[in-house]
């Protein structure tokens, strides 16, 4: 008898954006910076972003998007894992919290910072922990504020980063199904730890005092060292996860990268060979919203029925640290929801008892 390796398999995908729309022409403004909305458009494909209100948290973007994973999986999860660079807080971890308001229990929650390859970075945790049979159903979520740690006079970021949240409820599952997880590659390259960084605020340098000058206080990032970067990694990473799936390019028909800039996803996908028709994306809508991105479009594209389920899918991401990932998956059969932030107060409506058993609740859906 022959035993078939379980695989994960991507069953729920939810999103969150904040409502508030930010246009090229407002960051310009709010910045006073020397820039136009032509050259944000042609040099980055970029025309808007979401903002989170001010008393909109990450946590409260990321329960959204999970929750509405959950509903678009019809299920629960018994892990829970946060990839963002903008925790709600230094300490804890935001994703226990988030499990908590989910109403999930005393589930496994943490978070994990991979910068922008976060999302990939905790989809292949959440697939080698559901492969070695650690967990059933692992919960990923991708969630960012960069508004809170972006410049507003800083035009190498201001004009490129936006908030959001995405979400997938894997599963163990057939390698055959649509949706599950072929393979995986993913790496680090820790010299080039500061061309992404916020300089100050961790043990290095403790001190986020407002007498801090802007370089130190805020996210920088160089922005022409980190280009080639990104092209090279997520075309090398691209080549070798379908390498590992026995996958050659020309039979990928859905391709979503990293949504840093679209000439960057557009030299990955030249180089890799994926024809302009199978890529897919909303960075035009949504900016870069780091470790939300890939699941962001993923739900975007869904959303629209632009790929049929079992479609061979490539996912590439590339950000600070440095760090990269790719994953070749099938198209999932999901259907995806969409849900608006959660605030903090709002987690009485998970009614989670003291068991931690919270009874499924399915009344924030608004796709
Ligand atoms: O998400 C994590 C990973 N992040 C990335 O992968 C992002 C990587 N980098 C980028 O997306 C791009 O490098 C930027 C969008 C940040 C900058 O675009 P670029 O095409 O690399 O511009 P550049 O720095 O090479 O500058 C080209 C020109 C320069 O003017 P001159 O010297 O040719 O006259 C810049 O001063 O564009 C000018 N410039 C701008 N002009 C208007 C640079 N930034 C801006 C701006 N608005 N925001």
């Amino acid at each position: 008898m022959t035993t078939v390796t379980p695989t994960a398999v991507i069953r729920g995908i939810g999103s969150c954006l904040p409502p508030q729309v930010l246009s090229n022409e407002d960051v310009k403004r709010r910045g006073v910076l020397d820039t136009t909305d032509e050259w944000i458009r042609t040099r980055t494909g970029i025309a808007r972003r979401r903002a989170a209100e001010e008393h909109t948290s990450t946590g409260d973007l990321a329960v959204a998007a999970g929750r509405a994973a959950q509903e678009s999986a019809h299920a629960r999860a018994d892990l829970l894992l946060l990839a963002t660079t903008t925790p709600d807080r230094r300490c804890p971890a935001t994703a226990p919290e988030v499990a908590y308001r989910l109403g999930l229990g005393a589930v496994p929650a943490f978070d994990l910072s991979a910068v922008c390859s976060g999302f990939v970075y905790a989809v292949t945790v959440a697939t080698a922990l559901v492969r070695t049979g650690v967990c059933t159903r692992p919960l990923v979520i991708g969630a960012e504020t960069y508004s809170r740690i972006i410049d507003p006079l800083d035009r190498d970021t201001a004009v490129i980063f936006g908030d959001g949240a995405g979400a997938v409820l894997l599963e163990a599952g057939d390698r055959a199904e649509p949706g599950a997880i072929a393979a995986v590659d993913w790496g680090s390259d820790g010299s080039g730890s500061d061309l992404i960084a916020i300089a100050a605020g961790g043990s290095r340098r403790p001190d986020t005092s407002p007498r801090l000058c802007r370089e130190d206080r805020y996210f920088r990032m160089s922005g022409r060292a980190v280009y080639g970067h990104a092209v090279r990694r997520m075309t090398d990473s691209s080549l070798a996860v379908l390498a590992r799936a026995g996958w050659r390019p020309g039979t990928v028909g859905a391709f979503i990268g990293h949504q840093a800039n679209k000439r960057i996803l557009d030299s990955v996908a030249d180089r890799v060979g994926i024809a302009p028709r199978f890529r897919h994306g909303n960075i035009r809508d949504v900016g870069n919203t780091a470790a939300a991105s890939i699941p962001l479009a993923l739900a975007d594209t869904a959303a629209r029925h632009r790929v049929q389920p079992g479609t061979r899918t490539l996912l590439t991401a590339f950000g600070g640290g440095l760090t990269w990932g790719s994953v070749a998956l099938s198209w999932p059969a999901a259907r995806p929801r969409s849900s608006e932030p959660e605030p903090r107060d709002a987690r009485s409506t998970t009614h989670p008892t003291p068991e931690g058993k919270a009874p499924w609740n399915l009344s924030t859906t608004t796709s």
